[in-house]
């Protein structure tokens, strides 16, 4: 099981909204994927029309309770939602305790290898000790970016952040995200895009209000609509991820 993490440490950047349209391409191609939505916010829960329960989500981090057992779903084949709730608030307080086992979060993950293929983590935008510990575990760490100088900063501060780290992802890849190439600003973060600090997806997602709209129909945008700019992109991204996949598969082996 591949596990990809979604985070940059600002907020609003595009974690969620790609993190759910990505984990739906990766079903749709015959892939397992396990969506694991990590925010108390749950906005991933709500892309997948989770009705959120008040104190579940905390209680898979509890010592002796196997997520393995647990059933998944979500209305599409083949994704299944792991839901956040508010009570991922008390994540840090419980990881303190757990995490001073080094083993803690490699053994709780281990059952889901059974059931997926893929694990994708929607993270909170914080670096707290959970965040920290979970993306110490992934094999794939993408990093949105709005072409802005505070979400390139916020990135630069968790390459820092990882840099030097034993077992930090092997595979730690940017992109663009909310791009209006009329903004000379975005135009020239992407034309120089070879010059950033991390490598970055080719595909960028421009600034598309048929993302916004997902809130609405609370569905991954490709799941119905597969022709606005950013479906398109999506659609492209997915290609690229898809390889990034094979490739991190291939070093598993
Ligand atoms: N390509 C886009 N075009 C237009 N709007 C977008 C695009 N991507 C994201 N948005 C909007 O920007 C907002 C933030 O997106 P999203 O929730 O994916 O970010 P996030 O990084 O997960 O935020 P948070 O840090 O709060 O978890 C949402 O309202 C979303 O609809
Ligand atoms: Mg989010």
């Amino acid at each position: 099981m591949i596990k990809i993490a979604f985070y940059n440490l600002k907020g609003g950047v595009g974690k969620t909204t790609t993190a759910v349209n990505m984990a739906y391409m990766a079903a749709a191609a015959k892939k397992n994927v396990i969506l694991w939505d990590l925010d108390p916010q749950a906005a991933a829960s709500w892309f997948c029309q989770q009705e959120p329960d008040s104190a579940k989500a905390i209680k898979l981090f509890s010592k002796g309770k196997s997520i393995g057992e647990m059933e998944l779903y979500s209305p599409y084949p083949r994704l299944m939602l792991i839901p956040a709730d508010l009570s991922l608030r008390s994540l840090d307080s419980e990881f303190d305790e757990l995490s001073k086992d080094k083993k803690f979060l490699k053994q709780l993950l281990k059952p889901l290898g059974e059931k997926a293929d893929i694990l994708i983590f929607d993270c909170p935008p914080t670096l707290s000790p959970s965040v920290e510990q979970l993306l110490l575990e992934v094999d794939i760490l993408l990093i949105p970016m709005i072409p802005s100088p505070l979400s390139i900063r916020a990135m630069e501060q968790v390459v820092e952040f990882l840099n030097g780290k034993k077992s930090a992802p092997t595979r730690i890849v940017g992109f663009f995200n909310q791009v209006d190439m009329r903004r000379s600003l975005h135009r020239e973060a992407v034309e120089n895009s070879k010059k950033m600090p991390v490598p970055m997806l080719k595909t960028y997602i421009p600034n598309d209000s048929a993302v916004e709209q997902m809130g609405l129909r609370r569905a991954p945008l490709t799941s119905y609509n597969q022709r606005s700019r950013a479906a398109l992109a999506y659609i492209d991204m997915w290609k690229e991820i898809a390889r990034l996949l094979k490739a991190a598969a291939k070093d598993d082996e």
